[in-house]
């Protein structure tokens, strides 16, 4: 019996569309890792291995999964993570992200890297979102950058700090997408050829290719090529929590530190004065053999819990995972992959569903654990899970 096309359900199955549309070496450039990718396959699995306690015979007719993230009310503990050149991935990808955020009540982020800059975000939601930001060597581009995003509305400053340089992304190399290896370029040519649907979405429709945010700083250009060159070049390798002290000043809104996984790093980041972090490796990128961020997280929620709001980002994949991270005492996760995977396969209207499903997975799982509340997710729910 021959089955008609089954409905994408769960991120894994939009990341299952994703590869068959998008040319290889973007599709590799969001799924993949550094290195060996332990990292990256660490986050995953030890969700996998933790368990959560099933309890019966409690009301569960009120469960509710809104929370307040950095003083603001979201649908439930989320927020879309700062992807790099989503805007490649589908047409004008950071829109299709951040209006689907907002219309399922979860903050969206824009990265510095974005192909769609702040003002054309704000544009398509007038509605508040965070930004991301990178240190460059130009602090002045830099002041710039903030002030733009203020101007646009953004309310959180989301500031990266696990990449003082790009970590060893072996399919990017291996796909021609950086280094400039003879060949290169015919493979990426010949990569596109064979992705007809993204030719005429995003190779056509989805102009300009440049990366926004920085298009004043790298006058004149119009290849991503070049944009990469300058990026490169401007990441600031000697940057230190001195250079957090002064965005702090710099800064008046919502500070969140993204990339610490030690509590040494996580007290500096408190002291500092900023308003949340992050626990992330970002998403098994970087430093391949990192642990994992859901291991890492009870000793950070231990150093630093009660000082500020610390989220959790890599290897959340599902309803049940954010569940997890939460009774950990995470106020909150930040998905990457799931995302883009959905947008690069189905857009907007995909993303919206997807968050919609992954939002009844949430509220079906505190349901089944007793729970009626987010913060009554608590430590004593998740257990190691060995037998
Ligand atoms: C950029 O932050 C990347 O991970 O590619």
């Amino acid at each position: 019996m021959k089955l008609g096309p089954s409905i994408p359900v769960t991120p894994l199955d939009y990341r299952q569309q994703a590869r068959r549309r998008l040319p290889r070496f973007l599709f590799d450039y969001i799924d993949g890792g550094c290195n060996e990718e332990l990292t990256l396959r660490r986050n995953v699995d030890d969700f996998k291995r933790l368990s959560l306690k099933q309890r019966v015979m409690v009301d569960v007719t009120r469960v509710d999964t809104r929370t307040d993230l950095l003083g603001r009310e979201a649908s439930m503990p989320l927020a879309l993570a700062p992807i790099g050149m989503a805007g490649m991935m589908r047409q004008r990808g950071e829109v299709q992200g951040a209006r689907a955020a907002l219309s399922a009540g979860v903050p969206f982020t824009l990265s510095t890297v974005g192909v769609c800059p702040v003002e054309e975000v704000q544009q398509a939601t007038g509605a508040p979102f965070w930004f991301q930001l990178y240190m460059l060597r130009d602090r002045s581009a830099v002041e710039s950058l903030m002030e733009r995003a203020k101007a646009a509305g953004c309310n959180t400053l989301v500031f990266t700090v696990d990449l003082p340089i790009a970590g060893m992304r072996h399919r990017d190399i291996r796909n021609g997408m950086v280094g400039n290896r003879p060949g290169s370029r015919l493979s990426r040519l010949c990569q596109l050829a064979t992705s007809p649907n993204w030719i005429v979405d995003v190779g056509l429709k989805g102009k300009p290719h440049t990366l926004g945010n920085l298009s004043e700083l790298v006058a004149g250009a119009t290849d991503l090529g070049t944009y990469r060159d300058f990026v490169e070049s401007q990441f600031d390798p000697g940057v230190t929590w001195d250079d957090i002290a002064w965005l702090r000043e710099q800064w008046k809104g919502k500070l969140l530190i993204k990339g610490v996984l030690e509590p040494e790093d996580a007290q500096a980041a408190a002291g500092l004065g900023a308003d949340g972090l992050i626990v992330s490796n970002h998403g098994g990128r970087q430093l391949d053999s990192a642990a994992s961020t859901i291991a890492k997280l009870p000793a950070i929620i231990n150093a630093v819990g009660d000082q500020l709001e610390v989220y959790l980002d890599g290897g959340v994949r599902n309803g049940v995972d954010l569940v997890k991270a939460v009774a950990l005492g995470a106020r909150g996760v930040l998905i990457g992959r799931p995302w883009i995977w959905t947008v690069a396969a189905a857009g907007e209207e995909g993303l919206r569903d997807m968050l919609e499903i992954f939002r009844q997975e949430v509220a079906t799982t505190m349901a089944l654990m007793g729970v009626n509340r987010i913060d009554e997710l608590v430590p004593e729910l998740v257990e190691p899970g060995n037998l």
